[in-house]
């Protein structure tokens, strides 16, 4: 492990917080909660991580957040992706968690928000790591369903910062959802979206048109579309870029094929994130190497992203100034 990317101060903008479940934590919330998986063990849950897309992952990605039920379980699994991260030199991180997965289930609404906020509250007191909270929408469900959700998130508004959009792209696109995102909007969300993950270009341009986002989750099909590719850069408007992800996910054949470092040397407010850690092989400082080696990124390309990370943040220009 490179001591530079090691060492070097870091925003995480893309984490599903379900996608940080380790294959331990799986098999230790299943047994307090006494349910029985698919799987005999840790490895045989891990030897499953073999993925030909998004749908493929999302299947087991699912399945491996149905072991969470309490709030406990759900303080457990942020804590320990808060530690990892603390460990990693992430001074701060915006977080995803998708509610409809567990309401859907039967947990309820406030189990899930007050287990992962209680976990951030005491990162920020025992680690200085600051966060916030993304209420992201599962875009295969109906827009009726976003919509009930974002009223269930009512009373705890003030620990939400922004509602996203995740799941199945392909077919699911951002016209979809222009009501609900109208909603959260007037309710004082900051909005970002998944887009053109698998998605085509197009899917970009409806995210910032239709519902109006500040930031674009992945984005890497803008390097299909110059003209897409030029306003991007113009504007500023920040990719969450996953490269980790995108080679899990078969969105790139391999890392020399990335697409970051033209994206970067274009002018686009490009950032690295993890994505899906416990599912695609690493956290932060993995993504950061996988670029390094797959690409050959100079430290101060590596620099330039960190830096990107901070602009793009949510962060006041107070805190800001203090990671730069
Ligand atoms: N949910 C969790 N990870 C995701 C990803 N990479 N794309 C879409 N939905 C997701
Ligand atoms: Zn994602």
């Amino acid at each position: 492990m490179s001591a530079f990317i090691e060492q070097l101060p870091k925003v995480e903008l893309h984490l599903h917080i379900e996608g940080s479940l380790e294959p331990e934590l799986v098999f230790a919330l299943a047994r307090r909660n006494g349910i029985t998986l698919d799987y005999a063990n840790e490895d045989a849950l891990r030897a499953a991580y073999e993925f030909d897309d998004l749908q493929s992952f999302l299947n087991i990605y699912y399945a491996g957040m149905s072991v969470l039920q309490t709030e406990q379980d759900f303080f457990d699994m942020t804590h320990a992706y808060l530690r990892r991260a603390h460990n990693e030199n992430v001074r701060h991180t915006e977080i995803f968690f998708d509610p409809q997965a567990h309401t859907e289930r039967g947990v309820p609404f406030s189990a899930v928000v007050t287990g992962i906020h209680r976990a951030l509250e005491q990162a920020r007191y025992d680690w200085g790591i600051s966060s916030r909270l993304i209420l992201s929408f599962l875009r295969h469900l109906p827009e009726e369903s976003a919509i009930e959700t974002l009223r269930q998130a009512e009373p705890f508004h003030a620990w939400l910062t922004g509602v996203g959009l995740d799941s199945s792209e392909t077919g699911n696109p951002p016209d979809k959802f222009r009501r609900a995102y109208a909603l959260a909007r007037e309710q004082g969300y900051r909005l970002v979206a998944h887009a053109g993950e698998e998605g085509p270009p197009q899917y970009i341009r409806d995210a910032i048109a239709l519902l109006r986002v500040e930031r674009i989750d992945h984005g890497v099909a803008a390097i299909q579309d110059p003209a897409l590719m030029a306003e991007l850069a113009e504007s500023r408007m920040p990719l969450t870029v996953c490269p980790l992800s995108n080679l899990k996910l078969r969105v790139v054949n391999s890392m020399s094929d990335h697409p970051m470092r033209t994206l970067l040397q274009a002018g686009l407010c490009v950032t690295v994130n993890s994505d899906d850690p416990a599912y695609f092989g690493g956290y932060m400082n993995a993504n950061y190497m996988a670029l390094q080696q797959g690409l050959a990124m100079t430290d101060s390309e590596l620099l330039q992203l960190a830096a990107n990370g901070v602009e793009a943040s949510w962060l006041s220009p107070e805190e800001k100034a203090l990671l730069l």
